[in-house]
């Protein structure tokens, strides 16, 4: 079976060095010394100045909203993993949908300004499949109506935009760490921030809400421990490589695939590109539907990712309506894409695509 995905694995040697330092000190989790140097690393990696190493993606949301204070309604976008909208119910917040691009599948800021009202508190974006949001935009209708902005950017490892990185816009970025993803620690995820004082709440938030005997505020645990630190520290050299082989195997997709009948979403200009997910749109959803049952007979596993669109979920009962995200939900697919996908079965499953489609 080939599946949509497959976690990036380090050599075993090398893992089970870490290992052994963890059995040496007996220090398994509670800000550790992996967890610390990971935090490090990836602050010098990503270029970012306060980056917090936590349980997972979803925490990392939680988390943001908590210490932004944010209450009423938040804007974000209907197209994206259920984490991102449940996040703002889990906070309390209502979740207000605003219609999507219809090339980058990020959320339209023209969309985000019809929305905002009184009970307006704030804009939370995706950076969907690593294509980054129109930042700019976002930023100037925050400004203009003191808005918070979190980016959920759980597909953006490494995404920069002239340079500078991602996760340097808004009030607080999110990552997702999780084993399906570009960069993993198993499960976990980060938080990043510009803001000092924020990052210090954020450090408390994340631990109970004290340091030793000091209580400041209510907590939660959104901690990670010495063996998530260890697999990100073995997997953070290979990032590059492992970007470079995704790119590879996306080109050749790309020159096998009966282009005429199937789309890509596209980038925003000036920002790098991770690869993160291979999404294909199809004419209609009964093309996507021959497809996915065509490679499924061939052992090839597909997900169609994001769908629903979100303003749609069953026990949301919202008012919205987003035509481009829900008609774009209903015809896009992700095909496989990991570092180890061999070029033989990529042709294999172009061969199958275009012989549906
Ligand atoms: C866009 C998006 N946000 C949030 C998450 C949640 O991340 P995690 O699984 O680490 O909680 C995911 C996970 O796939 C995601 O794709």
């Amino acid at each position: 079976m080939i599946n949509v995905t497959k976690s990036y694995l380090p050599p075993i040697e090398e893992y089970q060095k870490y290992l052994a330092g963890i059995w040496t000190n007996s220090w398994l989790t509670n800000h550790g010394p992996l967890v610390q140097e990971l935090e490090h690393k990836l602050k010098e990696y990503l270029g970012v100045e306060n980056l917090l190493f936590v349980s997972n993606g979803t925490i990392a949301l939680q988390l943001a909203i908590k210490a932004l204070d944010l209450k009423g309604e938040i804007i974000t976008t209907p197209f994206s993993y259920v984490a991102t909208a449940a996040s703002i119910i889990w906070e309390n917040c209502t979740p207000v949908f605003a219609d999507i691009e219809n090339k980058s599948f990020c959320v339209n800021p023209e969309e985000i300004e019809k929305h905002i009202n009184s009970k307006t508190s704030a804009i939370l974006a995706t950076h969907v499949y690593g294509n980054a949001c129109n930042v700019s935009e976002i930023e100037k209708i925050a400004q203009k109506h003191n808005l918070k902005v979190i980016y959920d950017g759980a597909h953006a490892f490494g995404i920069t935009i002239n340079g500078n990185s991602i996760f340097n816009f808004g009030d607080v970025s999110t990552i997702s760490f999780h084993a399906t993803k570009l960069f993993h620690t198993i499960e976990g995820g980060a938080i990043i921030t510009k803001d000092k004082k924020l990052a210090e709440k954020l450090y408390l938030y994340r631990s109970f809400g004290h340091i030793a005997d000091d209580y400041y505020s209510v907590g939660i645990n959104g901690k990670n421990s010495e063996f998530h630190a260890a697999m990100g520290l073995c997997n953070l050299p290979r990032v590059d490589e492992i970007v470079d082989n995704r790119k590879k195997t996306v080109l050749l997709y790309k020159s096998l695939l009966n282009g005429s009948k199937i789309f890509f979403p596209e980038k925003h200009s000036r920002q790098s590109i991770n690869n993160s997910y291979f999404p294909v749109v199809f004419e209609n959803k009964e093309t996507l539907l021959s497809v996915r049952k065509a490679l499924l007979e061939n052992e090839v596993s597909t997900r169609r990712y994001f769908y629903p669109s979100l303003n749609n979920l069953p026990y949301l009962n919202t008012k919205y309506k987003c035509p481009v995200s829900e008609n774009i939900a209903e015809r896009v697919l992700c095909l496989p894409l990991y570092f180890d996908l061999n070029p033989i079965d990529v042709e294999r499953i172009c061969k199958i695509v275009n012989s549906v489609i």
